[in-house]
């Protein structure tokens, strides 16, 4: 969703502040904006849309300034406005702000009814108009910022500038935020992702919930400053290199990152087994040897949540233990049944999607163990984790998960075999390396599905279906179709089609059928119901089968052998591909569509 960068310097803090707000585009947003504090006075530019208007202001302006802070906001409170945008500013302060304020209606009118004045709709600007009504009482900006932070409710991250010096300060409540320093140039910074200072800032530093981090930079480098809200220095923070590569911000020879993503899962799919199998991942797994829980609690959102739908099939088949997977934002308000010695297990390719971390918070408060499927290393749900079991995807760009899900599935997977205690089987490694093969192969053919894609991207609806392990399979297929194609579409299990959405069909709604090696014949007979009420059929199904060839419409026919546990995970590739080429004949922005966010940091 939002986000921020900010810096202080002996530079010109526009380049990375633009850059690091560029690097954030793929979460998105729709205004952006930055103030620079330029003599003694705060500059602000804000501009509704994308970045690159932005850009053309700053472009025409031409400011120079050693502090600043930027903002890309995605509309919570108030509409798409240039004046709605961040930062927020008087002649003292300058604010940018990312979560959600909950009681800023309540506080906005006292504040009003004492005299203030609000030039926005947003909730933040609550926060920037506290700051300067304890700061006119105090002439303490510390005070002024503890005293506003404990005034409003609500999970947030802030970062401040005011126009007397070039410290940045900022603080948060269960949403992302670091800080990073370059001894060497002298420089701070503060964003909401470290993705953001990847070759600004070597070192990262974490600050835990309620502490203000102060940044000062001097001739003799820079200073970071971390307090309580009392006010006394804290050691509630963690510092970190940032070892990202600025190689993941490129796309490469491919058009979208989406694309390159999918292009990536083979490799990946092989580094993930080396590490949990061979390498230093291993003695993580050991640590779940033959472990057994009465029943795991499986939480997650959209694509997280598919991906425990299937892993929750690998517990209980695998391993015969009861799990349960459910919508974080379900999860959290249903008072749910938690058994001491059960695990909670929290998955996220983000680790700072809001519901997800709720979820983490109640298991924590009920007092079972926290067990996290995540790929950002040093997210919320990861510093928050018990035992963390990281999926090593790489930053993930296309708001359209797609490695994420196929490295979450394989975690789990692995996770399942530990406890079984069969990770040394010989042909664990053998279906892992044929995984790869497969998913290479319709990476390099994946103009069939293109050409499928050609024969059905104008119709008005699309449902997926699948029995047993490819049911989340047909769920997941149908999320990124209607994601990134903006069309309707959903998933359902195969048999289910008789009890109400088979009323849906007719010549203009396609049937994505998965047709899997096992219970064959059965989904097959629910295919020939969409066929018999004129419903186009695409049958996705073992190769080289004469009987799905004239079933179906187009027929994507896939090796499954020898894939067992993992054949969702192949045809789940072949759906993102179709996703891919019916969104691009359709003209979307696959990257970042409209109206959504990569990491979800409000409920
Ligand atoms: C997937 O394509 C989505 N854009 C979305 O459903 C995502 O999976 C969900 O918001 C959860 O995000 P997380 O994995 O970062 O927690």
């Amino acid at each position: 969703m939002c986000g921020i960068v900010g810096y202080s310097g002996p530079n010109n803090s526009v380049g990375p502040i633009i850059e690091g707000l560029s690097r954030l585009e793929y979460r998105g947003y729709d205004s952006a904006g930055i103030c620079l504090k330029i003599n003694n006075e705060l500059q602000i530019l804000k501009k509704e849309g994308k970045l690159d208007n932005l850009k053309s202001l700053i472009q025409e302006k031409k400011p120079f300034s050693h502090t600043g802070i930027g903002h890309t906001r995605w509309a919570t409170h108030g509409a798409v406005t240039a004046d709605n945008a961040h930062p927020h500013g008087n002649d003292l302060f300058a604010v940018v702000h990312n979560g959600i304020i909950e009681n800023a209606g309540v506080l906005k009118k006292e504040l009003q009814a004492e005299g203030f004045e609000f030039k926005s709709q947003t909730d933040s600007e609550v926060f920037l108009v506290l700051l300067t009504k304890f700061y006119l009482e105090t002439k303490n900006v510390l005070l002024s910022i503890s005293k506003s932070f404990s005034t409003i409710t609500g999970n947030s991250a802030f970062v401040i500038i005011e126009k007397n010096t070039d410290k940045l300060y900022c603080l948060k409540r269960s949403a992302p935020l670091v800080v990073g320093d370059n001894q060497q140039t002298r420089e701070a910074f503060v964003s909401s992702d470290p993705f953001a200072l990847v070759g600004f800032a070597p070192r990262i530093y974490f600050p835990e919930d309620s502490i203000i981090c102060e940044s000062s930079v001097s001739e003799n480098g820079v200073k970071i400053n971390f307090y309580e809200l009392d006010l006394t220095p804290s050691d509630r923070y963690k510092i970190q290199s940032n070892a990202m590569s600025v190689d993941t911000t490129n796309k490469g020879i491919y058009e979208h990152f989406m694309l390159k993503e999918i292009h990536e899962q083979p490799s990946l799919i092989e580094k993930i087994a080396a590490y949990y199998i061979k390498n230093e991942g291993r003695k993580i797994l050991d640590q779940i040897k033959n472990f057994k829980t009465s029943c795991w609690h499986l939480t997650a959102c959209g694509t997280a949540w598919h991906a425990g739908l299937v892993i929750k099939n690998y517990f209980e088949q695998i391993n015969r233990q009861r799990a349960s997977v459910e919508i974080a934002s379900e999860f959290r308000y249903k008072n749910p049944i938690i058994n001491e010695n059960e695990i909670g297990l929290f998955i996220s390719q983000s680790g700072e999607t809001a519901d997800t971390l709720a979820c983490q918070e109640l298991c924590r408060e009920k007092g079972i163990s926290s067990f996290a499927i995540v790929n950002v290393e040093g997210s919320t749900l990861f510093r928050n984790a018990d035992k963390n079991f990281l999926i090593h995807a790489g930053v993930e760009i296309g708001v359209a998960s797609t490695k994420a899900f196929t490295l979450q599935v394989l975690t789990g997977y692995l996770m399942s075999r530990a406890m079984s205690g069969t990770l040394d089987d010989p042909n664990l490694f053998v279906e892992l390396k044929l995984l790869s093969n497969r998913v290479s192969e319709l990476c390099a053919d994946s103009e069939k599905i293109k050409k499928i894609a050609e024969k059905i991207y104008t119709q008005k609806g699309f449902i997926f279906t699948g029995r047993g392990k490819y049911f989340p399979i047909a769920l997941e297929g149908a999320l990124k179709l209607k994601e990134i194609a903006y069309v309707h579409a959903e998933g359902y299990a195969a048999g289910e089609l008789k009890h109400g959405p088979i009323a849906l069909i007719d010549e203009e709604i396609v049937n994505i059928a998965v047709v899997g090696p096992e219970l064959f014949e059965k989904t097959i007979s629910n295919v020939e119901e969409v066929k018999a009420r004129r419903g186009k059929v695409v049958v996705i199904g073992p190769e080289k089968s004469e009987e799905l060839e004239h079933l179906s419409d187009f027929y994507l026919g896939l090796n499954f052998h020898g894939l067992n546990d993992l054949s969702p995970l192949y045809v789940n590739v072949a759906l993102q591909f179709l996703s891919y080429h019916i969104a691009y004949l359709k003209g979307t922005d696959i990257d970042k569509p409209r109206n959504l966010a990569k990491s979800v940091t409000v409920e």
